[in-house]
C-alpha cells in the first residue's frame, strides 16, 4: 500500500550528532527550512555527546596533519578527500564553534591549549578537558533548536526512504509532528506500551488487530543522513545504544552504494570490568602508560610509535598482552589525573576503581566505512546525502587517525548542508506502513540483538577468519529472514532498529569476507593456512 498523504519541507536531516546539526545549520543559512529528526530523547543519544578526546585542528599545518592521516591509515586514506578535511578544517572550528557556538576549549595562559593523541606528530587538538563532545553538542542542539529556521523533533525515527526513479524524497516516519519537541520523559519509551497517552494516537504499531496506517511520510526537497555508527551491534562499544546502523542500512535497502564497511575500529583503551567506558587517547598523549600483567610497558615491542601507535596496532597489542599476560593496565599515575580529567575520573569513581593502573580493554568505536559519498555528501542516489560517521568519505581508509571524527561530521554536514539547498520538495507514491499481525513474539526484537551482538562480537571483532565470517553470514542472513517475516506489518521502532541492525550487520560481514588483504583494522587471520 502507498499513500501521499505527509508533511513537506526543503531539507530533512536524521540524526543530531555534530554532523546533524552541521547540516541543519548550513541549509538554514543558506535559506533553507529545515527538519532535524532525532530518535533520541536527550543529547547522549548521539555518539558525538560521547565523544572524549577532542576536535584536531591543523593549527595552520594542513600539509602535517594530512601525512598524520595517511601513516595512521596505512596508506589508505583518499588524499583528495584527507585534501578537502585539512584545507576546511581551521575555518570550520573557528566559524562554527568558537564564533557560532562559544565552545569554552581549555586555555593555558590565555591561549587555547592544544593536546595531543596517538598518531598525531603534533599538539593540535581542542579539547575541554576530554569531555569534549558533550561541551560542543549541547550548544550545538540548543542552538540548532533555537534558529528560526530549524525545527528539531526528538524521539522520531526515520523507518524508511521514500524513492521513485532512483530519486530520494525524503522518509517515513514514526511520528507525526505535532507534539513539542521537548515533551518527553528523557528516558527511552516502554515500547510496550504502544499507545500515546497524550493524544489518544497509535505511535509505534502496537495496536493488536488493527490495520493502522502508522507511518508518517516527510517529502523533503533533499535528505541528509546523519545517523551515525554501529556501535549497538557489538557487546562492548564506546557509543550509546542508538546507533544501530540505520542510516547505512535505509540507504543500502534503497541502492545507495556503501564502501569500507569492514574497517570497524576498536579502542585500545576502554575500562575491562561491568559497564565499560572510554579512556581517552588524550590520556596516553600527555604521559599515561599502557602496563601488561607483570607491569612491564610492552607498545616499544609493537610499533617505533610506543603507546602512540595508531589505534589499531595498539588495539591488537592490548588484546595479545591480555591475552599472555592476564590483563593490561593504563597507568595514570604520570597525569594530574582527577584535576585535568575530572569526568573520566568520575566514571572511575562510579565503578570503584582506587588505584592509577585501570584495566583496560579494546572496544568497538567507529566505523571507518559507510554510505559512499563525495566531497559533499552526496551518495550515489539524487537528492540523498550522509555525512558522519554513517558516511564514508575516504578520509580515514582503513584505520581512523584520533580526533579527526567530529572535524570530519563538522567539515561534510556544513558542506553537504549548503549543497542540499535549492530542491523542491516533490510528493510521489510513499510506502504505508500498516500494523497488523499483532502476534510478534514477546521479546523477539531483544533476543535478536542479543543473538546478532554475540554473533558480530565473536566472529566479526578485531581479528577475523574466513570461516568465522562465512558462520557469520549464515547466522546474520537467517536472522534477516526472520525479522524480514515481520517488518512492514509492524512499524515497532526496535523491529525497524533490529532490521537495519542486521542488513548492516550483514553487509559489513560481506565487505570483510571479499578482502582478503589484513589493513588497518580489518585484521585477517587464517587458522587453516599452513605456517609460511
Ligand atoms: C579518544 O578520546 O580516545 C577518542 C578520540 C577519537 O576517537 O577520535
Amino acid at each position: 500500500a502507498t499513500t501521499t498523504d505527509g508533511e513537506t519541507i526543503d531539507v530533512l536531516v536524521v540524526g543530531s550528532g555534530i554532523a546533524g546539526c552541521a547540516a541543519a545549520l548550513a541549509a538554514a543559512r543558506e535559506g533553507a527550512d529545515v527538519l532535524l529528526l532525532t530518535k533520541a530523547t536527550k543529547p547522549d543519544g548521539a555518539s558525538t555527546d560521547w565523544a572524549q578526546g577532542g576536535i584536531s585542528t591543523t593549527r595552520g599545518n594542513p600539509q602535517s596533519l594530512k601525512e598524520d592521516i595517511i601513516d595512521a591509515s596505512d596508506g589508505t586514506a583518499d588524499p583528495d578527500a584527507v585534501d578537502v578535511l585539512v584545507e576546511n578544517a581551521d575555518d570550520a572550528v573557528e566559524d562554527v564553534l568558537i564564533d557560532t557556538l562559544d565552545v569554552g576549549f581549555d586555555e593555558s595562559d590565555g591561549d587555547l591549549d592544544y593536546t595531543r593523541e596517538a598518531a598525531h606528530s603534533e599538539y593540535r587538538i581542542l579539547h575541554v578537558d576530554a569531555a569534549t563532545g558533550t561541551h560542543i553538542l549541547r550548544p550545538f542542539l540548543n542552538y540548532v533548536d533555537d534558529h528560526d529556521r530549524i525545527e528539531v523533533r526528538q524521539d522520531t525515527a526515520a523507518l524508511e526512504l521514500i524513492t521513485a526513479e532512483g530519486r530520494v524524497h525524503g522518509v517515513v516516519s514514526d511520528r507525526e509532528g505535532s507534539r513539542p519537541s521537548d515533551d518527553s520523559s528523557g528516558e527511552r519509551r516502554d515500547r510496550s506500551e504502544g499507545l500515546d497517552e497524550a493524544n489518544g494516537e497509535a505511535v509505534n504499531g502496537q495496536r493488536p488487530g488493527e490495520k493502522t496506517p502508522n507511518g508518517h511520510p516527510i517529502y523533503a526537497g533533499a535528505t541528509v543522513l546523519a545517523t551515525g555508527g554501529i556501535g549497538a551491534l557489538y557487546g562492548c562499544s564506546t557509543n550509546p545504544d542508538d546507533a544501530t546502523g540505520d542510516g547505512i542500512a535505509m540507504a543500502a535497502l534503497a541502492g545507495a552504494d556503501v564502501a569500507d564497511l569492514e574497517y570497524i575500529q576498536f579502542h585500545p583503551t576502554a575500562y575491562a570490568g561491568e559497564n565499560p567506558f572510554l579512556l581517552s587517547e588524550a590520556l596516553r598523549g600527555e604521559g599515561a602508560a599502557l602496563r601488561n600483567g607483570d607491569g612491564e610497558r610492552f607498545m616499544e615491542d609493537y610499533h617505533p610509535q610506543g603507546d602512540l601507535a595508531p589505534r589499531d596496532v595498539v588495539a591488537r597489542a592490548v588484546e595479545t598482552e591480555r591475552e599472555r599476560t592476564g590483563e593490561v593496565v593504563l597507568d595514570v599515575s604520570p597525569l594530574e589525573f582527577e584535576a585535568d580529567y575530572p569526568a573520566i575520573a568520575e566514571k572511575c569513581r562510579s565503578r570503584g576503581i582506587e588505584s592509577d593502573e585501570i584495566p583496560v580493554a579494546p572496544c568497538e568505536h567507529f566505523l571507518c566505512g559507510g554510505i559512499d559519498v563525495d566531497d559533499r555528501g552526496r551518495t550515489s542516489l539524487d537528492r540523498l546525502y550522509a555525512v558522519g560517521e554513517c558516511a564514508r568519505t575516504g578520509v580515514h581508509g582503513a584505520n581512523r587517525l584520533a580526533s579527526t571524527s567530529l572535524l570530519e561530521g563538522l567539515v561534510w554536514g556544513l558542506r553537504a548542508g549548503a549543497d542540499a539547498t535549492g530542491y523542491e520538495p516533490g510528493v510521489v507514491e510513499a510506502p504505508e506502513l500498516l500494523d497488523r499481525d499483532p502476534e510478534l513474539p514477546e521479546r523477539f526484537a531483544a533476543e535478536k540483538f542479543t543473538r546478532l551482538t554475540q554473533t558480530m562480537d565473536e566472529h566479526l571483532g578485531l581479528e577475523r577468519n574466513p570461516d568465522d565470517i562465512a558462520r557469520a553470514s549464515a547466522v546474520l542472513r537467517r536472522l534477516k529472514g526472520e525479522v524480514d517475516a515481520y517488518i512492514r506489518t509492524r512499524t515497532a521502532r526496535d523491529l525497524y532498529e533490529l532490521r537495519n541492525a542486521s542488513v548492516t550487520a550483514l553487509l559489513i560481514a560481506r565487505a570483510a569476507g571479499e578482502n582478503t588483504e589484513s589493513v588497518g583494522c580489518h585484521y585477517v587471520v587464517d587458522d587453516e593456512a599452513p605456517p609460511a
